[in-house]
């Protein structure tokens, strides 16, 4: 009896402790696999000691929570690799391998007494730091110590281990440079999220970012155009005379080191030399590399109009491609890779692929002249044949070969990885066809598309709403799954020319992307990850990353009545906002008309102007639609 009074009232404590507090809700991103919350809270001390064995692997997770701690709360944080030593936090290998981890699963338990965090490899014990990170006040993002804040953890027992090994983020430094620095930076944002690939975009028409020994021309000369800013892809042509300035390149110190910088969070590199389109920079420097006459005129692309994609193919207007016919091609290539693979120890080298242009090669002799000895009965075929040579070189260094699926259309070589981008059919077709695959598909993983109206966003040809992304199932029901390796998110960087603008283009988008990657598909659910992400943004805040607020812009879609007067529907993509609107042109508050049913546009308005709001908090941009703009739409549509 004493016994369950006192069972009893150890569990009216624990409902008062949580009626109090209220209900805990968590917003870890990306969901783990299982989360159970227990009554109580971890509170850190002042004085911390985490325990992690004497390996280097090891101490890794440990130093990126002790700065973690020390950075924002000012904690005092010692990493101790004895047993005997209490600790507030343990971070512990399993002797026995606990078989529903893997190699990156982790279990954490946070308790009013400390914090244990297992885990088969250190790998496992970065995530569950992040996870844990994650549990404290915003304010733990701060990149100053923040005082005046209780550094809390609720308890919770989390067991968690990710759905695919490959979940990545490519990042375009080609068509805009971005420095080691801000790619350091790149890498520490994804890592909060447990994407652990890289993969670095490191050629294109508008510049060759990697310092190739043998090759130096590659940088001196490949590495740099005139700098235009603007909208890219409709700039004007540089002038003889205006300085070829803008760019840069990574030296090869700079690679290892980013390589080192990935290694110590759990994240790897995979470069990219996109081949044999895209590659003007790599022409402009060897002019011999082109089958076509008068090469060695061409300049490094800077963001003029270059190439048109039309019904019957794609075409360029200067001849940005390698010549599949000659040998120097090959010897070329070997020597890049040669150096590729050395600096980069990922498996995979991406060889590109995409886009490539073939309106030369048909023009080409010599071109010609390999169609006939190959018995190649089509460019696609003249394409596969450049790959599948490709593809020696590449295993002859040591690496496995990946391309966009373009490399399936002439033919895949015997062992290419496909990263399907042109929807997901690439994927499930290489899949079928025994070939490992990524997916990367521009429905729901390209990042460079803008996140709501075009009015809203620097001009990209397609939208992709955070709600879209996060549809994203890297394993389509007719691909053979065991051979989707896992997905990724593409930000390619034509119109985007900062890093600030890197950062609001990844996020939210990437945190839709890291729980495509990471959480089991039942735990995914738009209503339950949207009010995570909100919780995500002051966080961002703290650490001062830049995000898209466009999850809050409204659709806009126009139609006309009867009548022939326009109508206006809005639509958010979160629930439960508000939308205050203007036609008059004054800014809309909450003490405006309030949209209830599609709006019927006045005669002489000449734009309507919309803001969410969330009780009496104004939550979205101001955006201001031309009625002008919704009468194209309407022209286009019919
Ligand atoms: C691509 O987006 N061109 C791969």
């Amino acid at each position: 009896m004493k016994k369950l009074s006192l069972l009893l009232c150890c569990c009216f404590i624990t409902f008062l402790s949580f009626g109090q507090a209220g209900k805990t809700t968590l917003a870890i991103i990306p969901e783990p696999v299982t989360t159970v919350i227990k009554p109580g809270q971890f509170i850190l001390p002042k004085t911390v000691v985490i325990q992690a064995a004497a390996s280097t692997d090891m101490e890794k997770a440990a130093t990126y929570l002790k700065n973690k701690l020390t950075t924002s709360t000012g904690a005092f944080v010692t990493i101790k690799n004895t047993f005997a030593a209490p600790a507030t936090i343990k971070l512990l290998l399993y002797p026995k391998q606990d078989a529903t981890l893997g190699k990156e699963g982790y279990h954490l338990w946070v308790t009013a007494k400390g914090i244990i965090i297992k885990a088969n490899e250190p790998a496992g014990l970065f995530y569950g730091v992040q996870t844990l990170v994650q549990l404290f006040p915003k304010e733990i993002e701060s990149p100053q110590v923040v005082s005046h804040v209780k550094w809390t953890a609720p308890c919770v027992d989390i067991t968690d281990y990710p759905r695919f090994a490959w979940r990545g983020l490519m990042l375009d430094v080609s068509r805009h440079f971005f420095t080691k620095e801000e790619v350091k930076q790149y890498i520490d944002q994804m890592v909060r999220y447990k994407f652990n690939l890289l993969h670095m975009h490191l050629t294109d028409d508008e510049g060759w970012r990697i310092e190739i020994k043998s090759l130096p021309r590659l940088t001196t000369v490949g590495a740099y155009n005139v700098k235009k800013v603007g909208e890219f892809g409709n700039f004007s042509q540089p002038k003889a005379d205006e300085p070829r300035t803008y760019g840069g390149f990574y030296t090869q110190d700079d690679i290892r080191e980013l390589v080192q910088y990935g290694k110590d969070r759990f994240l790897n590199i995979m470069p990219e030399v996109d081949v044999p389109g895209h590659s003007l920079a790599a022409v402009v420097a060897y002019p011999e590399l082109s089958c076509t006459p008068g090469a060695e005129n061409y300049k490094v692309r800077s963001g003029e109009h270059m190439m048109n994609f039309g019904k019957n193919g794609i075409t360029a207007l200067v001849d940005n491609t390698l010549n599949p016919s000659s040998e120097k091609t090959y010897a070329f290539l070997d020597k890049v890779m040669t150096e590729v693979a050395q600096l980069f120890p990922f498996g995979y080298i991406h060889l590109g692929g995409d886009e490539c242009a073939k309106n030369f090669w048909a023009q080409s002799d010599s071109v010609k002249a390999l169609m006939q000895k190959e018995g190649l009965k089509n460019m696609e075929e003249v394409q596969a044949y450049f790959e599948k040579r490709l593809e020696k070189i590449v295993e002859s260094k040591g690496k496995k070969f990946m391309g966009w699926d373009e490399i399936i259309e002439g033919g895949l070589g015997p062992n290419a990885a496909v990263m399907s981008w042109r929807g997901i059919q690439g994927g499930i077709t290489a899949s079928k066809l025994g070939h490992e695959v990524v997916m990367s598909p521009t429905t729901f993983a390209y990042l460079d598309y803008m996140q709501s109206d075009r009015v809203m966003e620097p001009h990209v040809y397609e939208s992709l709403r955070l709600s879209k992304a996060y549809q994203f199932e890297p394993v389509p029901d007719s691909a053979v799954a065991k051979l989707i390796l896992g997905g990724q998110a593409n930000l390619w960087t034509e119109q985007v020319f900062n890093f600030r603008q890197v950062e609001y283009m990844t996020w939210p988008r990437g945190f839709a992307i890291a729980e495509s990657v990471w959480s089991p598909k039942e735990k995914k659910n738009w209503d339950n990850f949207y009010p995570r992400v909100e919780k995500q943004f002051p966080r961002f805040n703290e650490a001062e990353i830049k995000y898209a607020p466009s999850m809050y812009d409204p659709d806009f879609d126009a139609s006309m009545t009867v009548d022939s007067v326009m109508k206006v529907t809005l639509t958010n993509e979160i629930p439960n906002l508000d939308i205050y609107y203007s036609f008059d042109n004054s800014y809309p508050d909450r003490f405006y008309p309030k949209y209830t049913e599609p709006l019927l546009v006045p005669e002489d308005a000449t734009q309507l102007r919309v803001i969410t709001y969330r009780g009496k908090e104004p939550i979205g941009r101001m955006v201001t639609m031309p009625i002008a703009e919704l009468k194209r739409r309407l022209q286009k549509r019919e």
